[in-house]
């Protein structure tokens, strides 16, 4: 396989995740080389350098100069929320393939800059969503268009921390999460991402008409819990939401980062011929994003997607399956090794290299931007009918959606201006 030469943007928490699945599809024989990376932060830069045997000469705290070099294939944008499309639009614009890190942007408008700017430039993207790369997604999508839940109408999706706020109650997190300019949103843009893409992956991506949405913060604005901000609350704490698609379906959202609460519940889908319940969504990154005899990158223990099905025969009797996604310690393996071929669906960056390489193509990859984007207008939709007190309708959506993403960033060394198309509304 020909050498793929990678370049890192942004070497906090989540590029060691990337490193340590290029680490592991190495050993697989991926042939995958990082051969540069930019930091804004100069002592972190030297030490991830270190960390990863890469010469000074190939470390840049200005990642506008590393993407002057004509030996790079592609570019992991590994940047906060609301940098995703100005860094990302500033690699396409310079030539190169971009994966991108998730959520795709802080708002809708700058998601759709951003999903334009592929063809703009005539450039690749992906988005970091790991959550529908693996067996249960996978399992779910095939049993809902076979028809096995018969027609869907109700969907849930749901993620819950009883206090786990990154960057405050999990300080080994950036504060960058809880920065109302840069992280911007809490959690519904954070794990609400992987819940709400993974039911729009696997519903077939149905129609958005309408959402209504509420969002507070007032767990964390208490004085006898928040001791720390002041009351101040810099991003919300608990998203709720409940959208409504074309075919009579409907999705309620809850996202929580705190509450007083132990279980909330957890993500399924209700059809007229059967449910499935979603136990353990991937946000971690699959087996693959395990460093060597190590624990997983901030995101807790591997998580082990699992699938309940319930459904009722022929004979009227109610029945109830687990679904094990999880064969064996590294989920899917049995799987995977009687169709070495569904591998590449299991991970997120090796179907982006094997994208990158042909082996897939538009038609036969996730198509990752798509989804988030999608994911971007049902979250905006929650965020503007917060604000407006009441529901509010696709196309209000898209007209009322501004970008916010970064266009001047403030560095050590100086101003970086991103420059990047204003938002359209279609
Ligand atoms: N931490 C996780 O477990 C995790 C998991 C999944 C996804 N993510 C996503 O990854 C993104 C980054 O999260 P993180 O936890 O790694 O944050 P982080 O703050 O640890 O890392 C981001 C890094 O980007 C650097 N940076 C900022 N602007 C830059 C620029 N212009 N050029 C080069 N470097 C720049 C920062 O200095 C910082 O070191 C977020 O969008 C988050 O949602 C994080």
């Amino acid at each position: 396989m020909k050498e793929l030469r990678i370049a890192i943007i942004g070497c906090g928490m989540i590029s060691h995740r990337h490193m340590t699945v290029i680490q592991n599809l190495n050993k697989r024989g991926h042939n995958l080389k990082v051969v540069a990376a930019a930091e804004i932060d100069k002592e972190k830069l030297l030490a991830w350098g270190k960390q990863y045997g890469i010469a000074e000469e190939n470390l840049y705290q200005d990642f506008r100069e590393m993407l002057k070099r004509d030996d790079i294939d592609e570019v992991e944008v590994c940047v906060h929320n609301n940098l995703h499309t100005s860094v990302a639009t500033a690699v396409m614009a310079a030539g190169f393939p971009c994966y991108s890190e998730k959520p795709m942007a802080a708002s809708y408008a700058d998601a759709k800059i951003l999903y334009d700017a592929q063809k703009k430039y005539g450039q690749k993207l992906a988005i970091q969503i790991s959550s529908i790369y693996n067996p249960q997604t996978r399992i779910a999508k095939k049993m809902i268009a076979e028809g096995k839940l018969g027609e869907i109408y109700h969907v849930r999706s749901v993620g819950h921390r009883r206090q786990g706020r990154p960057g405050y109650d999990m300080p080994f997190f950036s504060r960058d999460f809880i920065d109302p300019n840069v992280g911007v949103h809490g959690p519904l843009f954070d794990l609400g991402i992987y819940h709400i893409a993974q039911m729009l992956y696997v519903l077939g991506m149905p129609e958005l008409e309408s959402v209504y949405g509420f969002q507070s913060s007032r767990y964390w604005t208490h004085p006898a819990i928040d001791k720390i901000t002041n009351r101040t609350a810099p991003v919300e704490d608990l998203g709720v939401g409940m959208a409504r698609f074309k075919g009579d379906i409907c999705m309620d959202i809850y996202e929580d980062w705190a509450i007083h609460m132990e279980d909330i519940g957890c993500t399924f889908i209700a059809g007229s011929l059967g449910g499935l319940k979603f136990t353990d969504v991937d946000q971690t990154g699959g087996p693959m994003a395990v460093p060597e005899g190590g624990q997983i990158m901030g995101g807790g223990d591997l998580q082990k997607p699992r699938l309940t099905y319930y459904g009722i025969n022929e004979d009227n009797q109610l029945f109830t399956t687990q679904l094990d996604c999880a064969l064996t310690d590294t989920y899917g393996l049995q799987e995977s090794l009687i169709h070495p071929e569904l591998d590449l669906y299991n991970d997120n960056q090796l179907q982006w290299y094997s994208y990158l390489r042909g082996i897939l193509t538009d038609e036969t990859r996730i198509d990752s931007p798509y989804i988030a984007m999608q994911t971007a207008l049902l979250s905006e939709g929650v965020v503007l009918s917060n604000e407006l007190g009441r529901s509010v309708t696709v196309d209000e959506i898209k007209k009322m959606a501004k970008s916010i993403a970064i266009r001047d960033q403030e560095t050590p060394f100086g101003t970086i201006h991103y420059d990047f198309d204003e938002y359209k509304p279609e």
